[in-house]
């Protein structure tokens, strides 16, 4: 069993619709539920600075910010997110649970985009540094599907309605993340039951819990 006080970061990806947040949600209750301190916090945003940013860069016209601009203001609200928040919650030694995350740049912005990912590189060296996730589930789901369920879910659209080519190449970005880093990510087949989704996950971080 896991020694009390010992931190994992965790942090959940992919495209749109893939029932992340609801998940995030309910892992935490259940890992709560065994008396473990867990913070649960989501990108864009989770520090108040960056929910300020989180409007902006939500809501409006599609081609509100340059993809530059974009990766910039993702980088600002994250490296006031990670000190105002995630590295004081790993060091009291709590599980962070982070609903999107540095990947989402590297395929949203990047990959989707046409960031350089050199660009998006040196900005995630710098701002996220050694607080690099320990472990990553990316949802993954064909991009139709997820627009469907993430339209029926309505809210912040700006990033859905950018169009299904660009929804393709962000899931094709989400699994090379994971091929590249495969012992950090762990893919996640989202159109099965939410019940089977769930137990997925959980096994994934007890798997880490336990190393
Ligand atoms: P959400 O719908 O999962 O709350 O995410 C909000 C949107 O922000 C989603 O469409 C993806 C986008 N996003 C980026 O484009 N780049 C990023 O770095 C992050 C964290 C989110």
């Amino acid at each position: 069993m896991r020694q009390a006080g010992r931190s994992l970061f965790v942090t959940l990806e992919g495209g749109e619709g893939g029932g992340k947040s609801t998940q995030a949600r309910r892992l935490t209750e259940t890992l709560r539920g065994r008396g473990l301190d867990v913070e649960l916090t989501r990108e864009p945003g989770g520090s108040p600075a960056a929910e300020a940013l989180r409007p902006l860069l939500l809501t409006g016209d599609a081609a509100r910010w340059s993809p530059q601009a974009e990766t910039l203001l993702m980088y600002a609200g994250r490296d006031d997110h990670l000190n105002a928040v995630i590295r004081p919650a790993l060091a009291r030694g709590a599980i962070v649970i982070c609903d999107r995350f540095a990947d989402s740049t590297e395929a949203y912005q990047g990959a989707a985009g046409g960031m350089p990912p050199e660009f998006i590189g040196v900005l995630r060296k710098a701002v996220v540094g050694a607080t690099e996730p320990d472990l990553t589930l990316i949802f993954d789901l064909p991009p139709e599907e997820g627009l469907r369920r993430a339209g029926l879910r309505g809210g912040e659209a700006r990033f859905e309605s950018k169009g299904i080519a660009y929804h393709r190449r962000l899931r094709a970005a989400f699994l090379d993340i994971a091929r590249r880093d495969a012992a950090r990510c762990v893919v996640i087949d989202a159109t099965l039951d939410p019940d089977t989704v769930f137990r997925t996950a959980l096994a994934a971080i007890d798997a880490k819990l336990g190393a």
